[in-house]
């Protein structure tokens, strides 16, 4: 197979660094993917399952524009939804009808929950939902897990980021995943005095495994909640409809307070969700929350024509049963190869890992040589499953896999990869 190059991508960056901080800033700054030589930078179109950048090289995309692709680009159903929309009214003085609608949908779809408010990023609704449990309490403090990711609000970085500063994180406690004692402590520490408890579905933390709920944990969590008064907020926003579409805290048998939404919502269109149970909902209205785009109506509008096609498709029963067949054969794959493949997650949004080499380097190698032949591998997050991940799609992805299999097991034995 040829491997690509990335001129036009590099010659585009060059000029970017002059005018843009970083040239391009977030998760798909050069800095991001290891090695930078072996990763698109800018991509002029999409359809299906696959991307091509400026350079014209294809990929199966395998980040799924980092999680909000579900149907596929270009998705005609929800595009035509969202043309129709545009026509007769997007953004104006008032909110649109759709956004009624929208939050029906939802509140019929999604155990539990018996209203929603819009937002466009995820960062506005995990932000609104720890101000909503503070209005509701009273009390400051937040638990949040080690490791896990919430959006850019101060109080949600890394501690050490640029920019933010301890006291942003005075009322933020950490404490590891799968921890329920360690959540009892710092509640007993805290007397009176915890707010909520956000975390996703599975822990999904940065360069590591990801992690599924030990048996019970989501239970014993919502236990202590209760007994506290502690709002429980379940961070939906990137497992969110690839689970079940009744939300994730139904595939894991718990009932939260709050539920946040937004990547996969609308197939690409900016829509995020704060959805919450009857007691929040006055609460909900006290807290002083809006933006300049809330109310545009197009992005609903795909919305529901996304959950719709979702629920038609079976869609989270689908990518599940896709996944594990391709991370199966990959894990096979692997082994004829000698060496060992992770995959931890669930199917529809895996974390797949090489761990021969505990530098990391020959797995940034492996996914830098499928990445070279059409499969966009990221090295250090978890992947993503769409419902344009056919079987054509993983054959092509499987023979890419193999190649590059291929070309590490060789490079292992000239001694030029550790393994
Ligand atoms: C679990 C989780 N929560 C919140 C966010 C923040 O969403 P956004 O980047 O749209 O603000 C993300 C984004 O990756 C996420 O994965």
């Amino acid at each position: 197979m040829e491997t690509y190059s990335y001129e036009k991508s590099q010659a585009l960056f060059e000029r970017a660094v002059k005018v843009i901080p970083c040239g391009v800033p977030g998760h798909m700054s050069p800095a991001v993917n290891i090695p930078p030589s072996a990763y698109p930078i800018y991509a002029a179109r999409s359809e299906g399952a696959r991307f091509w950048d400026v350079d014209g090289n294809e990929f199966i995309d395998y980040m799924c524009g980092y999680g909000p692709m579900i149907l596929g680009y270009g998705n005609s159903v929800v595009d035509e939804a969202a043309r129709r929309q545009c026509e007769e009214a997007d953004l104006t003085m008032c909110a649109s009808p759709k956004m009624v609608e929208l939050a029906e949908t939802l509140v019929d779809m999604v155990a539990s929950m018996s209203w929603a408010f819009f937002a466009k990023n995820g960062g506005d609704v995990t932000n609104y939902a720890a101000m909503v449990a503070r209005s509701a309490t009273g009390r400051k403090k937040m638990v949040a897990i080690k490791g896990g990711y919430h959006g850019v609000a101060p109080w949600m970085q890394a501690l050490g980021h640029h920019g933010v500063i301890e006291e942003d994180h005075t009322h933020t406690l950490r404490i590891p995943w799968n921890d329920v004692a360690a959540f009892e402590q710092v509640v007993a520490e805290n007397p009176g005095n915890v707010a909520g408890f956000i975390a996703t579905p599975y822990h999904v933390p940065t360069f590591y495994d990801n992690e599924l709920p030990d048996p019970g944990y989501w239970q014993k969590i919502e236990s202590i909640c209760r007994k506290e008064g502690i709002v429980l907020i379940l961070d939906d926003i990137r497992h969110g409809f690839r689970l079940n579409m009744k939300g994730s805290h139904v595939h894991y048998g718990f009932t939260p307070d709050l539920v946040c939404y937004c990547k996969a919502l609308a197939n690409g269109y900016p829509i995020s969700a704060l959805m919450g149970t009857d007691a929040m909902k006055n609460e909900a209205a006290k807290v002083f929350y809006t933006g300049s785009y809330w109310y545009q109506a197009m992005p609903m509008a795909a919305a529901l024509a996304c959950l719709e096609e979702l629920k038609r498709l079976s869609a989270p029963e689908w990518m599940l049963k896709q996944g594990g067949h391709l991370f199966g054969r990959m894990e096979e794959m692997a082994a004829g190869y000698g060496f060992n493949l992770k995959v931890t997650g669930e199917a529809s949004m895996p974390n797949v890992r090489l761990t021969d080499d505990p530098s990391g380097m020959l797995h940034q190698a492996w996914c830098a040589e499928c990445t070279k032949r059409g499969a966009f591998f990221a090295s250090h997050h978890n992947w993503f499953i769409s419902m344009a991940h056919d079987d054509e799609v993983v054959a092509r992805t499987l023979e890419i896999c193999d190649e590059s299999f291929q070309i590490i097991k060789e490079a292992t034995e000239q001694g030029r990869l550790a393994s």
